[in-house]
């Protein structure tokens, strides 16, 4: 969760005439307000995602070891009501059923990921291989591909092996790149005669920042100022790797493509004509996507990031900038490591020039970029507390993408929305509203040249939200988490996400209108099947524990009276 604070009475203002002022941006030739009518090109690939740790479940199942996630979740005070994720989707049970979903929506892929310590569960290949944990993911792979669809994996989507992070401190120690490459050649090599798109990790900023700096992830340490460089770092070396590993070894047999999946707000200028403001919003920008980006296209971090993380380095009194430096070698093996480019999406800010004076205990990567998020009140915001609808940034940010990485192929690995309603609510129009617009804008970005092709709804099912629990919901299909067998039912955006699917796009006004209407129509009645859900479960209850205690009660009574009446006879 990133710190911003909502915009004053005058910037309201000054927001009302930007977003005027901003469709002067000839380089998006964006126009906020028209939406467009037109389909996607031929073979665009459309899915569904999750992850491992937010929809498996059995956490300590079939010999798999314990993640950062599962000894974090299990500490009081650390996830919202104390949730964990140790049943969750139960996903691990449920390859079918999901599946079915899945086809339902005729999805081209599916992204998931591998949950590291069920198939190693030390984390260390040579310590022990776990057979049940291949089999599982051989499994969901085989299924996906008799269903013609596409399974797109991601390697790490954040759950460590808990042994590596209290043996050697995680990211922060250089150790993990070898054991995450071996872990990674283990996959290709299990995997990789099926699965051809891989992707290393999932949204590194995140495992950086939240899971070093600020400590709201895991492992939840709070090594300000250095704790997130060092692990993004480590982590970026460790990407190169395991690209390199599958360049030397797999891809001539493979043929497959190995990417990462990089998250990015877009960040926009307060005040357009404010050159400061101007290079306050690029600054935001290149601290979160370039910071990963750049390294991984062009060989080093962003000069920006360089330049003001090395002078509140001196400024503090240290002798060397706190953002670790690669050496020449370093920088040619990391720079064109990546076959596609994932990108993960879901809002933007409004950003201006802020001094952050230095102080020796202050610093951190948030006070290293000099700038101040703002957000306009207008923007609807759902669900989550950081999560405000601006498409149009989405469609500035992968612009953004295609002129500084020499446009990259690109999946959008993750784009959707949440909802915090703990009560229940199939008929999500404003979620439809909200794919609407984000995939119209990216389908205006394709017309601009960027080369996008597919994108990955967040998410398939309700699931984990990490430290919010279970209470943000960001599911296509609602799953009941009080029910133990979690039941599915599909929201109204299936109906609608379905309808753009076999359509490839937007056809026309009237059309999509009525996909609309219809949905909303439907969702009335699957509302219906879900209220009459916790009669269903006490019926559960009722055949499965109070009919059998009942039973044998009757029959230790009996028996009793039994050996009663005997001895009395005799
Ligand atoms: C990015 C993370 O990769 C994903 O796991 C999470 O569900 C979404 N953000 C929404 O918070």
């Amino acid at each position: 969760m990133q710190p911003c604070c909502a915009v004053s009475v005058c910037h309201v203002f000054m927001l009302v005439l930007c977003l005027s002022a901003a469709e002067d941006f000839d380089w998006t030739k964006n126009n906020h307000g028209s939406f467009y009518y037109g389909t996607f090109p031929a073979g665009f690939s459309w899915g569904a995602g999750g992850s491992a740790y937010q929809t498996e479940g059995a956490w300590d199942k079939d010999g798999k070891g314990l993640s950062i996630w599962d000894v974090f979740s299990h500490k009081k005070g650390k996830i919202q009501l104390n949730d964990t994720g140790d049943s969750s989707c139960e996903g691990y049970y449920k390859i079918k059923d999901d599946i079915s979903l899945m086809k339902d929506l005729r999805l081209n892929h599916y992204r998931f990921s591998i949950a590291w310590p069920r198939i190693i569960p030390t984390g260390v290949k040579s310590d022990h291989v776990n057979e049940k944990g291949i089999q599982y993911y051989d499994e969901l792979i085989d299924h996906l591909l008799e269903s013609n669809i596409t399974p797109i994996v991601t390697l790490y989507h954040w759950d460590l092996p808990q042994v590596l992070q209290e043996k050697y401190g995680g990211w922060q120690n250089i150790s993990m790149v070898n054991h995450f490459n071996d872990f990674a050649n283990l996959c290709f090599e299990k995997f990789g005669d099926r699965v051809k798109h891989w992707i290393t990790f999932n949204n590194p900023w995140s495992v950086a920042v939240e899971g070093y700096e600020t400590g709201e992830h895991a492992p939840g340490m709070r090594l300000r100022g250095n704790g997130a460089y060092r692990a993004a770092h480590h982590i970026i070396k460790a990407h190169a790797k395991v690209w390199h590993t599958y360049d030397t070894q797999w891809r001539e047999k493979q043929k497959g493509l190995v990417g990462i999946s990089l998250s990015g707000d877009w960040g926009e200028p307060v005040d357009i004509s404010n050159q400061k403001d101007i290079e306050a919003a690029e600054r935001y920008v290149q601290f979160y996507l370039g910071w990963f980006a750049t390294p991984i296209f062009h060989g080093d971090y962003p000069q920006v990031m360089k330049d003001f993380v090395g002078r509140k380095s001196v400024q503090q009194g240290l002798g060397t900038s706190r953002l670790p430096t690669f050496s020449p070698q370093e920088k040619s093996y990391i720079k064109g490591t990546c076959d596609f480019l994932g990108i993960g999406h879901f809002t933007t800010r409004y950003i201006t020039h802020r001094n952050d004076p230095p102080g020796r205990s202050s610093n951190s990567y948030f006070t290293d970029r000099d700038l101040a998020e703002l957000v306009d009140p207008r923007w609807p915001d759902p669900g989550s507390e950081w999560l405000y609808s601006v498409p149009w940034g989405f469609r500035r940010l992968l612009n953004f993408v295609k002129t500084q990485y020499g446009n990259p192929n690109i999946y959008v690995t993750e784009n959707g929305v949440s909802e915090k309603m703990m009560c229940t609510e199939l008929c999500d129009e404003w979620r439809i509203q909200y794919y609407k617009d984000y995939i119209n804008e990216m389908l205006k970005a394709i017309r601009d040249g960027v080369n996008v092709k597919g994108y990955t709804a967040w998410s398939l099912l309700d699931k984990f939200e990490w430290d919010e629990g279970y209470s943000e919901r960001f599911g296509l299909y609602y799953v009941d988490f009080r029910n133990k067998n979690k039941p599915r039912y599909p929201k109204a955006s299936v109906q609608f996400y379905k309808r753009v699917i076999s359509s490839n796009g937007f056809p026309n006004q009237r059309e999509v209108e009525n996909w609309k209407r219809k949905a909303v129509e439907m969702c009335s009645s699957s509302n219906q099947l879900l209220a009459a859900d916790p009669l269903t479960s006490h019926m559960e209850m009722v055949t499965e524990i109070v009919v059998p205690t009942v039973c044998t009660l009757s029959i230790l009574i009996s028996a009793v009276l039994l050996m009663f009446l005997l001895r009395r006879r005799n």
